[in-house]
């Protein structure tokens, strides 16, 4: 029987199914809840020093539907990070941390570009007993007006310093979360690996306009009459999530062999997660998955993700991590590749074809009739 047990940067993880920073781990009541269900690892919502610069809008989300099922196939958000106070998600997770003290939880930590806030965040989380962070450097919205989330993750500059100052002082592994909202998501991977952080996670969600509403003729969501460019989220990024990933999965085989990727985009099922380790991530997480399906689709999604290893006599996620990063090349050597395919085909044809009647053998002769037939 295969096993979904990994151990990621020392993280001993059940299963590769972590909560993606989001709703989904907004506080310790939900975290634990999490772990309950059997998420191998947690992410918390996004924290931040001082939550009162924090202040959300209602509504905040906005959905797009498949035509015909009328299933929710993408996700616009403009929510912010968490709007609870430090003091408070510091007594949670101490909590959660006591309750659980075997599972993996995560602290998302946002600042904005100034050296002590960054290492007083980090410092306070980890002497609370957090097992990671990830550095939210992607965040797509509201933040970026104040120089925060993506308008770091856009610079590998400011990128690599902030990164810097954290790994100068955290005694624990430290994931840089990745803006999708750039051309060359290798440029802001290296610049973090450089900077000493053990792992990248991809993708934070893609700035987008969810659509106009046609009777109001005033764009969704609707905050007031109006609204700001959001991020998107669900199914419908996971093509654009998996191409990130083997791109980035390529930097770390070439250039950072012991570092880590944790895939993040649209994966709501066990053969979801699959796709993403075959391209080189070594955990899966799940966001807007949650807030459709709730915590308990983990259940389905280790099976799934257990049948596929059986099919394929994978014991291990190993066995298959990557494995299909390699059947990516250049559009000039699939040119090259479909040639040479041709020309060999080209070659067997015309050797069973008869130009006379001497090449007739015994062996080929049913191949050569039917050739013959064919033309
Ligand atoms: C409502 C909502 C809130 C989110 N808040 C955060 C956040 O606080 N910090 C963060 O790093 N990512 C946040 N995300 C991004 C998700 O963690 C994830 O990167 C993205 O949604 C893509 O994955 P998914 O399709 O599984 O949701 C949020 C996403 C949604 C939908």
């Amino acid at each position: 029987m295969p096993t979904l047990e990994t151990t990621v940067n020392g993280l001993k993880m059940p299963n590769p199914f972590v909560i993606g920073s989001g709703p989904p781990g907004t506080n310790g009541n939900v975290i634990g809840k999490a772990f309950d269900e059997g998420w191998g690892a947690v992410i918390c919502k996004t924290i931040s020093l001082d939550a009162t610069k924090v202040v959300n809008v209602q509504p905040r989300y906005a959905r797009l539907r498949a035509r015909d099922s009328k299933e929710i196939i993408g996700w616009e958000n403009i929510e912010l990070i968490s709007d609870r106070s430090f003091d408070i998600w510091v007594e949670e997770l101490k909590a959660v941390k006591d309750k659980y003290p075997d599972r993996i939880l995560i602290a998302s930590i946002m600042e904005e570009f100034n050296k002590d806030a960054w290492v007083e965040i980090v410092e306070r989380c980890q002497d609370l007993g957090v097992d990671a962070f990830e550095l939210n450097f992607s965040c797509p919205h509201g933040l970026p007006e104040r120089k925060m989330g993506s308008a770091m993750g856009e610079n590998p500059d400011i990128l690599s310093e902030v990164s810097g100052w954290v790994n100068a002082v955290a005694k624990v592994p430290v994931w840089a979360k990745m803006t999708p909202n750039v051309t060359h998501i290798e440029d802001p991977t290296r610049a973090a690996l450089k900077a000493g952080c053990e792992g990248v996670s991809a993708i934070n969600t893609i700035r987008s306009v969810l659509g106009i509403d046609l009777d109001t003729l005033r764009p969704e969501p609707q905050v007031e009459g109006y609204t700001t460019p959001g991020g998107y989220s669900c199914r419908a990024v996971m093509p654009i999530a998996l191409r990130m990933c083997m791109e980035i999965a390529r930097v770390i085989r070439d250039e950072f062999p012991n570092s880590t990727l944790s895939g993040i985009g649209g994966v709501e099922t066990g053969n979801d997660a699959a796709q993403f380790i075959l391209l080189g991530a070594d955990t899966v997480q799940v966001c807007t998955g949650v807030m459709k399906f709730g915590y308990g689709m983990v259940k389905n999604m280790c099976d799934e993700l257990l049948a596929f290893m059986v099919k394929h006599e994978f014991e291990t996620l190993d066995d298959f991590k990557g494995h299909s990063v390699q059947y990516f090349t250049t559009h000039a050597d699939l040119v090259k590749r479909q040639a040479e395919t041709r020309a060999a085909a080209k070659a067997e044809h015309d050797k069973r074809m008869i130009r006379d009647d001497a090449q007739w053998t015994g062996d080929e002769f049913v191949d050569q009739s039917d050739a013959l037939a064919r033309g």
